[in-house]
């Protein structure tokens, strides 16, 4: 089976941390999320992976070089010369979609992470026989979502609307999908939305089936989210491998830490976080609800909460930082600094405290 994962975009919401690398490459729980997506679909058989994409097509490639021999997938992109949107995408990499067998391919949104239930999405799309299948979820605020309405019984759609205004159902497109070959022939070569225009017209011709993703999921292309998806994330880690998740009494709730970090006395850390690899966390420090990327240095007593420190930043003594703060890559927050929802871009010091959410250029 095949694969197509949209990777277009330029991740602004997740500055600075895609000013460094693209958003697909931003570590999620010690691992870069589009990883996560490409294992879950290695697992239920996928031999072959399309990137769509429109800039940086080398970062990506250079460094998922290494994770195609690991995993044993093929890994190649195709690339657009202008944003082809959703939909378009998938009739530029036409050719490398359809195999002999005629077999369905799924389709991902680059930012999702959940438990993915692609073996059980195969088997519900054998089942019902119609072209599409995607995976809903619910949620509390559906309009910043593709809102899907469909029959209870059979999961057959009835309606999909993009972003609706006024409120249409709580269950919600989480960009996962298994599209038969078929599909390709309604798609046209210019920028279009398979939110707005495909999906709205399979639903039409009865043809489009939804269900219910099992476990949890969240879209993490935003920090609050991101932050959020973290929970989730460990509480479902927890559930399916507590053994990758630390031990002992300096430990609250679910923490994973990268095997080569370093933690010294005295510390409390979690519930849910994550330490990357070469972290060193000195002795007494605080940290909860947050993500602490490869290469950060923690220094005595700092306390962290309800933030992202981007690779090889360092936090001071005694500094605390906190509410939404993201930390680029690089970036040096001096000795009893405070820090309340600060949004730092890459290799800059911060000398004084930065007591209400702003951006520090
Ligand atoms: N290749 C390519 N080209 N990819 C693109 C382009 C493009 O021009 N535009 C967007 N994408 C990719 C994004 O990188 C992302 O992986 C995916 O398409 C969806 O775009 P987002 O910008 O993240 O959309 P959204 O989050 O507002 O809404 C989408 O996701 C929701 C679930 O998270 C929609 O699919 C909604 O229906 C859905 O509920
Ligand atoms: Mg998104």
């Amino acid at each position: 089976m095949k694969a197509l994962i949209l990777v277009g975009g330029f991740g602004t919401r997740l500055r600075p941390l895609t000013l460094s690398v693209p958003k697909p490459l931003v570590e999620f729980a010690n691992k870069p999320m589009i990883l996560h997506q490409i294992e879950a679909l290695e697992a239920v058989g996928v031999t072959e992976v399309v990137l769509a994409i429109n800039y940086q097509p080398e970062v990506m490639l250079n460094f998922l070089k290494e994770f195609e021999t690991k995993l044993g997938i093929k890994i190649t992109c195709s690339q657009e010369t202008e944003p082809l949107g959703t939909a378009g995408p998938l009739a530029l990499a036409r050719d490398k979609l359809i195999d002999e067998n005629g077999e369905p391919f799924f389709v991902l949104n680059s930012d999702v992470i959940s438990e993915y239930g692609f073996k059980e999405m195969i088997a519900f799309h054998k089942a019902h026989g119609g072209e599409a299948s995607i995976m809903v979820t619910k949620v509390d605020e559906p309009s910043k979502y593709g809102v899907v309405v469909m029959e209870e019984s059979t999961g057959r759609v009835e309606k999909f609307v993009e972003k609706p205004k006024i409120f249409v159902g709580n269950k919600i497109n989480a960009g996962i999908y298994l599209l038969n070959p078929s599909v390709l022939d309604g798609i046209e070569l210019r920028p279009t939305s398979i939110e707005k225009e495909v999906f709205p017209k399979i639903a039409c011709e009865k043809k489009l089936y939804a269900m219910v993703l099992p476990g949890f999921w969240m879209d993490i292309g935003q920090p609050k989210d991101y932050i959020t998806g973290l929970r989730l994330y460990l509480d479902s880690l927890r559930k399916r491998c507590s053994t990758k998740l630390a031990t002992g009494s300096h430990i609250v709730g679910n923490v994973l830490v990268d095997e080569t970090a370093k933690i010294g006395e005295g510390c409390l850390i979690g519930p849910d976080v994550a330490i990357g690899p070469g972290c060193v966390v000195e002795s007494g420090v605080r940290l909860s609800r947050c993500t602490v990327m490869r290469g950060v240095r923690v220094k005595k007593h700092a306390c962290i909460s309800s933030s992202i420190i981007g690779w090889h930043s360092t936090v001071g003594q005694w500094a605390r930082v906190e509410n939404m703060t993201i930390l680029g890559e690089d970036v040096h927050v001096c000795d009893e600094i405070y820090s309340n929802g600060g949004v730092v871009l890459p290799h800059k010091e911060i000398k004084s405290s930065i007591l209400k959410p702003e951006i520090v250029m």
